[in-house]
């Protein structure tokens, strides 16, 4: 057996112990959205051919094993969605050839290891959910350049965002939010190359741009809040370009650097303890989409560059209403006022089309009758013709009528 695909079934129990030995030649083991529950068997090591391993979506819990080892075929690890503990592999560490690790949305503690941002081919890391301690590691010149994704939303990160966070130039997503970091926002933030694209095609100065997987990563699957929603991104993982900080303790004013990233979409710096203005240069931020840095002790005034080039700026202060519903307090007035509007115009078409019948209905002919002297004669005279005629008619029917009776009771007397 090479391949094995049982994903998205409902196959319960736990993993055979000794699933490495039974299946020595396994490349492909996709296990995803089951409810297999157990720990992950440390056999699976064995597997030398394994470049896919998906259990994501699971009931697996326990550590996982620390024994992988570098085969130079690995491409996925996908554990997400279990209920694993315990801390991260450091032998992960040795995947040289590994794309895509998706650890989120377990219970993994620990600290965030410096042995994981060693993979220089890694394109997602996707750390969020769990509950990993300690900074985040600064790492060696030139690791990890081909980084696209790295998600480590929602755990209990602490210390400052490490200024070797400038250098992942191929960085399209960046989600620290929901830790407890603190410190300033590096000044050098607009070093991130792979956001200050305008257009989707990325391609970055990276050795690593011409292998041929990196073509495929955008078809995997990421969750990110984006205008207050979680969505997740499949398929046009490409054109996300994202930085999200929030909830954090940071301090310090928004560093004008910022506004080089001209490829960001979103930027959420809410929840923080930010001073100072917004930079001026805001406007020239021309794909953001959504900018949200609420709670905060920002002041001063909203740039007036910051409107120029954003024709689909909406919101408060400006006249112009959004159009997005807020999932907090259910739709926003905005939709209900588009409702009715269209109602109101529905209506207003309805008693126009009905007024418009009438006019042609009724004028059309008495107008024409009022206007035109001869063909008013014509008319009266025919509806006089007419009317005389059914009241001969008549006449004579009665008087068929009468005379067929008289002549019936004659018959019965
Ligand atoms: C595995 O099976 C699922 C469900 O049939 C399918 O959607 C998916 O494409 C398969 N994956 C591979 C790599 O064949
Ligand atoms: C990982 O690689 C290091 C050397 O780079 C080696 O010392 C260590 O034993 C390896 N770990 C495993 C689990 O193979
Ligand atoms: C891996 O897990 C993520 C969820 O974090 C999911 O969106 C993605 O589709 C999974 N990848 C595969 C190949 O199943
Ligand atoms: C910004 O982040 C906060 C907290 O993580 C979240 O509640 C909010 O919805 C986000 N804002 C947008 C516009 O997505």
């Amino acid at each position: 057996m090479r391949h094995l695909n049982l994903s998205h079934n409902q196959i319960g129990g736990s993993l055979p112990e000794n699933i490495g030995y039974i299946m020595p030649n396994l490349l492909i083991l996709l296990l995803g959205n089951n409810h297999i529950n157990g720990s992950i068997p440390k056999s699976l090591c064995l597997l030398y051919w394994l470049s896919i391993l998906d259990l994501s979506k699971n009931r697996l819990s326990g550590k996982i094993p620390d024994c992988w080892k570098d085969n130079e075929v690995w491409e996925e690890i996908n554990l997400s969605s279990n209920k694993l503990s315990g801390a991260i592999p450091r032998s992960f560490g040795n995947l040289s050839s590994l794309l895509w690790l998706h650890l989120n949305n377990n219970s993994l503690h620990g600290e965030f290891l410096v042995s994981v941002i060693n993979l220089k081919q890694l394109l997602i890391l996707d750390l969020g959910e769990n509950q990993l301690s300690g900074t985040i590691p600064s790492w060696s010149v030139n690791m990890f350049s081909s980084l696209k994704i790295l998600r480590l939303r929602q755990n209990m990160l602490s210390g400052s965002i490490p200024l070797k966070i400038c250098q992942l130039s191929s960085l399209q997503i960046l989600d620290i939010s929901c830790n407890n970091l603190n410190g300033s926002i590096p000044w050098c933030i607009g070093n991130l190359w792979g956001m200050t694209l305008e257009a989707p095609t990325l391609s970055p100065p990276s050795p690593f741009a011409e292998s041929p997987t990196t073509t495929e990563w955008k078809t995997e699957g990421v969750i990110e809040v984006m205008k207050g929603r979680e969505l997740d991104y499949i398929r046009i993982l490409e054109l996300v370009v994202m930085m999200d900080l929030s909830e954090n303790n940071l301090v310090g004013s928004i560093p004008k650097e910022i506004t080089l990233l001209h490829g960001l979409i979103s930027l959420n710096l809410s929840n923080n303890h930010l001073i100072g203005e917004l930079p001026i240069m805001m406007g020239n931020m021309r794909s953001l989409e959504s900018f949200d840095v609420s709670s905060n002790q920002l002041s001063g005034t909203i740039p007036s560059s910051i409107y120029a080039d954003n024709p689909y700026l909406c919101g408060s202060p400006l006249p112009k209403k959004c159009g997005y519903s807020n999932p907090v307090h259910g739709s926003s007035g905005f939709e209900d006022d588009e409702d009715s509007k269209k109602d109101k115009l529905e209506k207003w078409l309805f008693y126009f089309v009905v007024a418009a019948g009438f006019a042609t209905g009724f004028w059309g002919i008495i107008g024409t009758l009022w206007f035109k002297k001869t063909w008013r004669h014509a008319y009266f005279r025919r509806v006089e013709d007419l009317a005389d005629w059914i009241y001969v008619t008549t006449a004579i029917r009665k008087a068929k009528l009468k005379k067929c009776m008289m002549m019936r009771n004659r018959v019965n007397v």
